[in-house]
């Protein structure tokens, strides 16, 4: 397969170095350095632990991602970079290995949205997006509905996380129930065998008079607090928590709002296909529910396999690959790294 552009990408804006290759929409090679284990201790990310492993890992992820692409830097036609959103001094590390790595090489720099590499990732493994499609952004970071009808022209938000993101719910109830971070994947294995009715966890933003300002955003403060009451309570009284069925229990509000919302979304808006991005798309009850709900109402699901959900350089050189072939211009040699990067802005 010999079609496309080629294209290296670099991730940095958290505390994934990612680098990935692609031609067209083809993946040659996805490497990620994490340095989630540095962080582990403290319960969340650490921006300034975050950026010196990225500076640590960038040449040796770049490196490896080549050799198992078997390609020679020189033959890429572009690199594409995070520009934002994300941490300031992790991203800043990102764009400038990829300023070096454009000016040595005489190619030109694409400085991409974060949440629009998470949608054009997709491509990798379903081929061309549907257009529009409504994109559910679920991650540590950010929760959003959006509507794209070309990914590398513009992004149109409908509604958003008015307080924490869907995966940030999941790390602080992990902690709650003394999980390990990232707590997603912890809470995922926990809720297997636990019973999702155990507990009636609230639904943030459902009720008639929230849905009238709120009908597609997200509200996931309030459950988190709703599970440290019944947490404590249960601890007051000296009896055991069943961490199992209260993992299961509040995933299932989790999904529950968010499938809810994305598919009344896509309905309202004429929309047939969703397509889920980001950490939290890796959970297995939120792809078993959203791809049930929305068949019922003749909605197609996407939802790229859990590698390439959570921050990766595939889905930047993907975004990237996409721009070239569809001869949007690239970003000057001063771009600068944005860490509040607006989602209507997907090349900087
Ligand atoms: O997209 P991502 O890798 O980084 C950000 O941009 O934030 O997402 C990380 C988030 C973490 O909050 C993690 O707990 C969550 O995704 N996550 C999951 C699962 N796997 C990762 N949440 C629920 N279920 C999972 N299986
Ligand atoms: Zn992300």
């Amino acid at each position: 397969m010999n079609e496309g552009p080629l294209v290296l990408g670099i991730e940095t804006s958290c505390d994934e170095t990612g680098v990935g290759i692609v031609r067209g929409h083809t993946l040659l090679a996805d490497a990620v350095a994490s340095s989630v284990e540095e962080h582990a201790r403290f319960g969340g990310v650490v921006p300034e632990v975050a950026s010196r492993a990225h500076l640590e890992a960038m040449v040796p992820t770049i490196e490896r991602a080549a050799a198992s692409a078997g390609v020679r830097l020189s033959d890429i036609d572009a690199v594409a970079v995070t520009s934002g959103p994300g941490l300031a001094g992790a991203l800043l590390v990102g764009v400038a290995s990829a300023k070096a790595l454009a000016l040595g090489l005489g190619k030109p720099i694409y400085g991409v949205n974060h949440l629009a590499a998470h949608v054009a990732v997709d491509q990798l493994e379903h081929g061309p997006l549907p257009e529009p499609c409504l994109a559910m952004l679920v991650s540590g970071g950010h929760s959003s509905l959006l509507q794209v009808t070309d990914v590398t022209v513009g992004v149109e938000p409908l509604g958003a996380t008015i307080d924490d993101a869907a995966g940030e719910a999941f790390d602080k109830v992990a902690r709650l129930l003394g999980l390990p971070f990232p707590g997603g994947p912890h809470i995922d294995r926990a809720a297997a065998s636990g019973s999702s009715v155990y507990v009636d966890f609230p639904r943030g933003l459902t009720s008639r008079r929230d849905l009238e300002r709120h009908r597609f955003d997200f509200s996931f403060s309030g459950l988190k607090t709703a599970v440290a009451r019944w947490v404590e309570a249960r601890e007051r009284a000296g009896e055991p928590v069943p961490v199992n069925d209260v993992a299961a229990s509040f995933q299932e509000a989790v999904c529950d709002v968010l499938t809810r919302k994305a598919i009344d979304a896509a309905v309202t808006h004429g929309i047939d296909d969703i397509l889920i991005g980001g950490g939290v798309a890796a959970n297995s009850r939120l792809r078993a529910m959203a791809t049930e709900r929305a068949e019922a109402q003749g909605i197609r699901v996407r939802v790229p396999r859990p590698g390439l959900c959570t921050d990766n350089g595939a889905m930047v050189a993907a975004l990237g690959a996409e721009l070239v072939a569809r001869g949007r211009e690239a970003s000057s040699l001063d771009l600068p790294a944005d860490s509040s990067q607006p989602i209507t802005t997907v090349v900087a």
